[in-house]
């Protein structure tokens, strides 16, 4: 199956790597390009068999599978301008929250998915958040998921939870590595350990509890049970955080609804314009 990739930026190239190294697709499946495509002869040096087109029209016509790896405001440019390109048999990806399949398959004929992927699935694990749109045929579903079970348990999501869904799984590593290097750093400030230790622990500490949680020996509540001690030292910091805590992620939340309510204007706008 020939693949296109349209944009190699951040997502882009972590989906080329990932569906490279998990042997589902091969180096010389993929038709990349970027707007400052030298970004993509980049990815091409790592993997020579890679097509680099100068035009997102030979990535579409070469392609059967198409991702769109831009930012939200950067897709109805793309599928205006490009959209006969994509005839029935093929399928469009596209992997940004704020453009529903709907406004995707109101441009295009083919067959329209969305996959959010996250950062995690580098390293062929974590989440993938599908949803199909109507056009999407039974055929194009089984591949879809079949591809992303390589490298992520894909989840089906529905559109009332898109944002809170992305939140947790695309959001959530940057969100934890935030508070992970808060305590890093106020345990460098406030005790003798250095950054870079502490660092070095606080790491092994997160992919122990990961493989933990992976391999189901405890879920999030009884592994806090278990190392919670009755009358122990790690009580009195869960007391600290239960009183201290607040309301942050209800605010994060609030915070990242906000952005994404901004956002699906923005996009509603341009998905209009082809009405007027
Ligand atoms: N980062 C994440 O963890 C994550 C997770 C899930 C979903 N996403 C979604 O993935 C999308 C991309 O995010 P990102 O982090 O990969 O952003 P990014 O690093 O800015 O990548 C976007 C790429 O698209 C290219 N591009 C823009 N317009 C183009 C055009 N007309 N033709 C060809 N290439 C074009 C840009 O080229 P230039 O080099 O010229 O700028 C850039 O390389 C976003 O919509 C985001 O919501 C991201």
């Amino acid at each position: 199956m020939n693949v296109g990739i349209i944009g190699t930026g951040n997502m882009g190239k972590i989906l080329i790597n990932a569906l490279i190294e998990s042997h589902v697709l091969l180096s010389s499946d993929f038709f990349i390009t970027n707007r400052t495509i030298e970004k993509a002869y980049a990815i091409q040096r790592q993997y020579p068999t890679i097509s680099v087109e100068n035009h997102i029209s030979d990535v579409i016509q070469k392609a059967d599978l198409t991702f769109l790896c831009v930012k939200p405001l950067e897709i109805y440019p793309i599928l205006d301008e490009y959209s006969t390109y994509f005839t029935t048999n093929k399928c469009l990806i596209s992997i940004t929250s704020p453009v529903s399949v709907e406004q995707l398959e109101s441009v295009v004929h083919c067959q329209v998915a969305r996959v959010i992927p996250s950062i995690t699935n580098q390293a062929l694990s974590g989440i993938s958040l599908l949803t199909f749109g109507e056009s999407c045929n039974k055929k194009w579903r089984g591949k879809i998921e079949e591809i992303f079970k390589t490298i992520s348990t894909p989840v089906m999501i529905e559109e009332n939870i898109t944002r809170i869904a992305s939140d947790i799984v695309s959001c959530g590593p940057a969100f934890m590595s935030y508070l992970l290097q808060r305590l890093i750093k106020a345990a460098s400030v406030k005790t003798p350990i250095t950054e870079e230790y502490a660092t070095k622990l606080a790491t092994g500490m997160l992919v122990g509890m990961g493989k933990l949680l992976e391999k189901e020996i405890f879920t999030l509540p009884t592994l806090q049970e278990k190392v919670c001690v009755k009358g122990g030292i790690t009580g009195e910091g869960i007391k600290v955080l239960e009183n201290e805590l607040g309301d942050v992620f209800e605010h994060l939340i609030a915070a990242t609804h906000h952005k994404f309510e901004e956002d699906i204007e923005e996009v509603q706008k341009q998905f209009n314009q082809q009405r007027d």
